[in-house]
């Protein structure tokens, strides 16, 4: 699900903006094993316009409830006052990185709207949404320079922000993501998620799985595993600073057909998946953590779907604690804005306000580096 169209309403006034409906709709990639250019296309061609449709409801209604795409609003609004389309400023947009397909639906939409009403536009850097996400969800935000650890379906970057608008990537994957990884093993391992499973997507039903995992079977796992040149789980890139989850892929693809298949043995290799998934991110922030050490550094940022995961979570913070940083902040927005959602599109619109334009000749671009915002 690539998150689309953030419509928002930023009047120029200091109040703190509130969130007034934020739809997600998910698309059910369970049957396909993953997200398909076409089935994507086919899926965000119908529903974006619902999103879009129901969010401004949602906002116009006299109960402004969470829910779907993102209105943000000054305080004001919340005061029972309906929304229209007069009280909306400008409308933010994902321009990019990501699916060619699912971005021009997305900006189709934005544009669409924002001709019919001649509002603005605002385009907004997907990886940006994430890494700002804690100015919108905590109370006190992250202080410039801070750490980000983005994770998701389509990065594994640990970066560097300077300000709103300047990164500097630090690492960053020669392969796959972090995300596609979790989301191969868990294909690999036949764990359900969609439709009637209470997860939205294979990463969060991986970690539950392994979650249940019993830990001398973890154990003896591990020792098996450790024995065995071809299914021994890499720890990739070791004194790099540089991700790659590919050797991680292909190993447990190469696990399961070797391993007994029955549930206990899964859980376990689940784990220890999970477990050297996780100790590459808490590897490469050690050495960024140790580079850095000349910077004034207060917060680390971890954002991104796969920062939902509670494994990586203590780890990460375990990671800090070792390296002496006990006092440094480590920020993970709430679960349903970690996965991607249209209410961090329509808040990172509101903190590149300026950079609004009536632009309409604007293209998607699927891939855009963060650092040439
Ligand atoms: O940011 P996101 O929603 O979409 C992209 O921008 O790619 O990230 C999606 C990724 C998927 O690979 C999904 O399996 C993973 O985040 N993910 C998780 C968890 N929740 C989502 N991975 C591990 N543990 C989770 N709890
Ligand atoms: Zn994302």
């Amino acid at each position: 699900m690539a998150w689309p169209a953030g419509v928002h309403s930023a009047a120029i006034s200091q109040a703190r903006p509130r969130l007034l409906s934020n739809v997600v709709l998910r698309q059910d990639h369970s049957a396909t094993g993953g997200i398909h250019p076409y089935h994507a296309a086919i899926w965000h061609g119908s529903n974006v316009p619902q999103a879009v449709g129901q969010a401004l409801q949602i906002a116009a209604g006299p109960s402004h409830g969470w829910g779907a795409s993102s209105i943000l609003m000054p305080t004001k609004y919340m005061d029972g006052q309906s929304l229209s389309p007069k009280d909306i400023d400008a409308i933010a947009v994902t321009r990019g990185p990501g699916m060619m397909a699912s971005l021009s639906n997305g900006m189709v939409a934005a544009k669409t709207l924002a001709s019919v009403w001649n509002k603005p536009l605002i385009y907004v850097h997907h990886m940006a949404a994430h890494a700002l996400t804690p100015f919108f969800t905590e109370e006190s935000p992250p202080a410039f320079p801070f750490l980000t650890l983005l994770v998701s379906g389509g990065h594994t970057m640990l970066v560097l922000a300077e300000s709103v608008q300047k990164y500097q990537i630090l690492a960053t994957t020669s392969d796959d993501s972090i995300g596609d990884a979790f989301d191969k093993a868990a294909r690999d391992m036949g764990i359900p998620w969609g439709g009637n499973t209470a997860h939205s997507n294979p990463g969060a039903a991986l970690e539950a799985f392994a979650a249940a995992a019993d830990i001398t079977t973890v154990q003896e796992l591990k020792e098996h595993l450790r024995k065995q040149k071809n299914i021994a789980l890499p720890s990739a890139m070791r004194g790099q600073l540089a991700f790659s989850y590919s050797g991680l892929k292909a190993t447990v693809t190469r696990a399961v057909q070797a391993l007994p298949s029955d549930v206990k043995t899964r859980r376990a290799l689940a784990h220890l998946f999970q477990e050297a998934a996780v100790a590459q991110i808490s590897e490469k922030l050690r050495l960024v953590l140790q580079r850095t050490l000349d910077l004034p550094i207060k917060d680390v940022v971890c954002s991104g779907g796969v920062a939902s995961n509670s494994f990586l979570r203590q780890h990460l913070r375990d990671t800090l604690d070792a390296a002496g940083k006990e006092g440094t902040r480590l920020l993970f927005p709430p679960l349903e804005f970690c996965t991607d959602n249209a209410a961090m599109i329509a808040h990172t619109g509101l903190l590149f306000y300026e950079q609004r334009t009536h632009d309409l000749s604007i293209q998607p671009v699927a891939k855009w580096n963060l650092e040439d915002l």
